[in-house]
């Protein structure tokens, strides 16, 4: 895929310290370490504009990219890669301050559009089908997407997605950060999330 312009806009724990909402936002949600840093990055052709850990709990802040629009290099909307949610090493108190923080975010950002729902191809818990729920119910869109995809064996990778969509009862997209699979068609989705009004119900694939 070629690569897109896109740059650091900067962190932020708190509604008052986001950057002017001025362009259409979609965010990257879901489990630490499934791989939404990596996904960022592929979608935009980086190798490491997200920071990419094999240790979960990387990002720790709302980290904002502006994305740019290839040929006239002008803007035209927000990638936000969210800290990830479950994971049980780190310490009480900074798992107590990421939910609030992430839910502060989804729930009081007015360019917000839509949500990229990250679950793992292998995976697929409560916790995803209640994220799928409460971010449509907001009126944004939900863009769910199974990564990993390079974990399973070909016959393996349609059966995988049709699981995770009886689960999530939303379309899947399956993706490979690693390979690029499933790029083309996230890209599509998350083109329809950012155009399309807040409030309108029609879930996106
Ligand atoms: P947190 O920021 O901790 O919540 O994690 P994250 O969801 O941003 O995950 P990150 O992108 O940092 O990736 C976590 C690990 O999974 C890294 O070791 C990545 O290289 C790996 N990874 C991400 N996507 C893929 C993929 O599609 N295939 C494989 N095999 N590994 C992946
Ligand atoms: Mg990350």
């Amino acid at each position: 895929m070629k690569p897109l312009a896109a740059e650091f806009v900067t962190s932020a724990t708190a509604p008052s310290h986001f950057p002017p909402g001025d362009l259409p936002e979609i965010a990257f949600a879901g489990r630490s370490n499934v791989g939404k840093s990596s996904l960022l990055n592929a979608l935009l052709g980086k190798k490491n504009l997200a920071r990419v850990s094999q240790t979960p709990g990387r990002t720790r802040l709302v980290n904002f990219f502006r994305v740019g629009g290839g040929e006239k290099k002008s803007a035209v909307c927000i990638f936000v890669d969210l800290p990830g949610y479950g994971y049980a090493k780190v310490s009480k108190v900074a798992q107590e301050q990421w939910g609030p923080m992430i839910e502060g975010y989804l729930s009081s950002r007015s360019v917000l559009r839509g949500v990229v729902l990250l679950t793992d191809v292998r995976r697929g818990e409560q916790e995803e089908a209640n994220l799928v729920r409460w971010v449509h119910a907001r009126g944004l869109g939900v863009v769910a997407v199974a990564t990993k995809l390079d974990k399973l064996s070909r016959g393996q990778r349609a059966q995988g997605c049709r699981d995770l969509e009886t689960f999530l009862g939303v379309p899947v997209i399956g993706c490979s950060a690693e390979t690029g699979e499933g790029m083309e068609a996230v890209w599509k989705a998350v083109r329809d999330v950012l155009s399309r009004p807040r409030g309108s119900s029609r879930l996106t694939v």
